[in-house]
């Protein structure tokens, strides 16, 4: 039996028709004797009718005797529904097959876990559903996130074909450069003692390429860290990757914009305004606390450093005299906050490096605080005004070095947030999608316990033209041509013109990032002595496709929009992986284990 139609398809205009669907039996119900069997495909749900009295009983045997699951092909007559049994829920609801024939094409066994119920599957622990992924990717709401993945690929694909990009596949096996991540090495046994490693990003070679005179490169391409997993991160992950010449930063921001709101535009209907908005990184610490903001949820954070210079509130004014910063912001509505929500925030505030969280709570007209007592009028006044306090809030402080307070703070607000959207008292539209740039990072960072300089995003970055002198001597100041897209408080991609002068590259490398001259041999002589050879202007970003589905799917893990992820611990649940190697196998790659094999353990 040949199938006709998906299980999606039929409508009231296929009335009297007879047609065959295939699918696997998804749910059924058993109403005085008349057996009725949704059966799903890919595509959707058909409801199918079982009648004793028109079937001959071994055909009826056979439909009774059908477990959830098992795969069939339907033969019947498509028929309007008796009056009140539509579904509204499914597209073919108005509609049933009468069938005629039934073939019964695989059996199922008793599943570990429903996948007809959206409500039941969401109790199921993650490792159940990782374990059997492929009985979890057949719940309709994993497979719309797939058809959306997929979707959204061939959107991309197109949109950038008609930019004039060429996709350019570039190598999985590369070497270990260890600047950003750790990486993942693979032995090679032909170059005894020699390592590859799977690569972070495909940067160096997509710059290469623009040596090469690509000049408009993409890739869907496959990426690889070793970092501590969450939500937001899998050990291997897909970037829309994209690298252009003789362009400025305008180019990417123009071109990001198309993508993106063609991406929304096919994907969900939804038309995204465009230019984004544009943020530095220092306008975004200052109101956020944050160099990824979540605009959409107000609670904006305000300088109070000189209103409490000199204040009597010795834990403020002694943060002011050391060159600190004073900040706070209102967690409007929250003046009802739990002890425990007050603790988890001292918490936040702690592990950001203060000794503690001064706080106001407006209730019954009046401000509730061991700290209020210290304030003049002026100093309330000002609160008052900027923050617009009003009854019913939680005011919020923080004093400390302006980038630690401000961060503090801006972890504070995300929690109070959450607090507040889970009391039903923050409400953010599920298809409202705050897309902004964040620009004017610095270029350096320093880090203390190393007690020196590296690259805020990597050292490829093309510092602002005009700061370029300053690059020896005051490295804090120099900013990067480096810019991040960010969408609802994620940080969707990044990416910055790149240097393309060999000597610049050097200086860099060398006098500010002080690798050795044999070491930036090693790891970067091919790309130096390239650029020598006509190295043309470029430069480029990647967004996380993971990322990007998950948003447009409206989940909050990577994991839900990837087929087969990787648990927290780095593992797959299905096939088991990672595994070991047969003594035979480590010998031929010369490899020899040290630490115990985990079962031995
Ligand atoms: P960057 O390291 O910022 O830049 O990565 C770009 C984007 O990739 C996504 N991403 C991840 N997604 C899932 N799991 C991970 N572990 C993970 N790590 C990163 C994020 C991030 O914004 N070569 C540069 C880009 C460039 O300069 O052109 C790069 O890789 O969404
Ligand atoms: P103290 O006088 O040290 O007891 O602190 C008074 C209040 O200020 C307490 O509520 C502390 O939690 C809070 N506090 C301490 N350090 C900071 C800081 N760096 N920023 C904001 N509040 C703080």
């Amino acid at each position: 039996m040949k199938r006709t139609h998906h299980c999606s398809e039929l409508r009231l205009e296929h009335i009297g028709q007879t047609v065959t669907l295939t699918g696997w039996v998804h749910s059924r119900r058993d109403l005085g004797g008349v057996i009725f069997i949704d059966i799903r495909d890919r595509e959707g749900r058909t409801q199918t009718v079982y009648d004793p009295s028109d079937l001959a009983p071994e055909l009826f045997n056979r439909a009774a005797a059908l477990r959830s699951e098992c795969v069939v092909a339907v033969t019947g007559k498509v028929r309007r529904r008796p009056e009140g049994t539509n579904n509204p829920k499914i597209a073919t609801g108005e509609v049933e097959v009468m069938t005629i024939d039934l073939e019964l094409l695989n059996q199922a066994e008793v599943l570990p876990f429903p996948v007809d119920d959206p409500e039941a599957a969401a109790k199921v622990n993650e490792e159940l559903r990782l374990r059997y992924r492929y009985l979890d990717l057949r719940r309709p709401e994993m497979s719309r996130n797939l058809r959306l993945r997929s979707k959204a690929a061939m959107a991309t694909r197109r949109f950038m074909e008609e930019q004039g990009f060429l996709e350019v596949e570039t190598p999985t096996l590369f070497k270990s450069t260890p600047e950003g991540a750790r990486e993942f090495v693979v032995p090679s046994r032909t170059n005894p003692g020699s390592f590859y490693a799977l690569p972070q990003s495909p940067q160096q070679f997509k710059q290469i390429l623009m040596v090469a005179g690509v000049e408009r490169y993409f890739q869907l391409a496959r990426c690889y860290r070793d970092e501590d997993l969450r939500a937001d991160r899998q050990p291997e992950f897909t970037q829309i990757d994209i690298e252009m010449s003789f362009i400025e930063r305008e180019d990417i921001y123009r071109l990001i914009e198309g993508l993106l709101a063609r991406l929304w535009k096919e994907t969900l209907g939804v038309e995204i305004p465009t230019p984004f908005r544009r943020l530095s990184f220092v306008e975004a610490i200052d109101r956020y606390g944050i160099d990824k903001p979540d605009t959409r949820l107000g609670m904006e954070l305000a300088d109070f450093t000189e209103d409490f210079r000199g204040s009597q509130f010795k834990v403020f004014s002694g943060a002011i005299e050391a060159g600190g910063v004073v900040k706070a912001f209102n967690a409007s509505g929250l003046a009802g906050v739990t002890q425990g929500q007050m603790e988890t925030m001292t918490e936040l505030a702690k592990s950001g490096g203060a000794k503690g969280l001064a706080y106001i709570k407006v209730e019954n007209g009046e401000w509730k605080s061991p700290i209020v007592k210290f304030f003049t009028d002026a100093q309330r006044q000002a609160l008052e005004q900027r923050l617009a306090v009003k009854e019913g809030d939680l005011i919020l402080f923080a004093a400390g070095p302006w980038l630690g307070a401000a961060e503090i703070l801006g972890r504070i607000r995300l929690y109070a947030a959450e607090v507040l959207r889970a009391a039903g008292r923050l409400q953010v539209p599920a298809n409202r999608f705050d897309f902004l740039w964040v620009v004017d990072f610095p270029l350096l960072s320093f880090d203390k316990e190393q007690n020196r300089w590296y690259s805020s995003h990597h050292p490829f970055t093309a510092p602002v033209t005009e700061d370029i002198p300053l690059l020896k001597d005051s490295p804090r100041q120099v900013r990067g041509q480096h810019y991040d897209v960010v969408v609802n408080g994620v940080e969707l991609g990044g990416g910055s013109i790149r240097i393309h002068q060999p000597e610049v590259q050097r200086t860099v490398f060398e006098e500010v990032l002080q690798l050795t001259p044999e070491t930036v041999q090693t790891r970067f002589g091919y790309m130096l002595e390239a650029f020598k050879y006509g190295c043309p202007p470029h430069g480029g970003i990647a967004l996380g496709f993971d990322r990007l589905v998950a948003i447009l799917c409206g989940t909050p893990s990577i994991r839900d929009v990837i087929a087969f992820p990787k648990t927290a611990k780095g593992t797959c649940l299905m096939t088991d992986s990672p595994g070991q190697l047969e003594a035979r196998q480590l010998r031929e790659l010369y490899l020899e284990l040290k630490a115990a094999k985990p079962d031995a353990r």
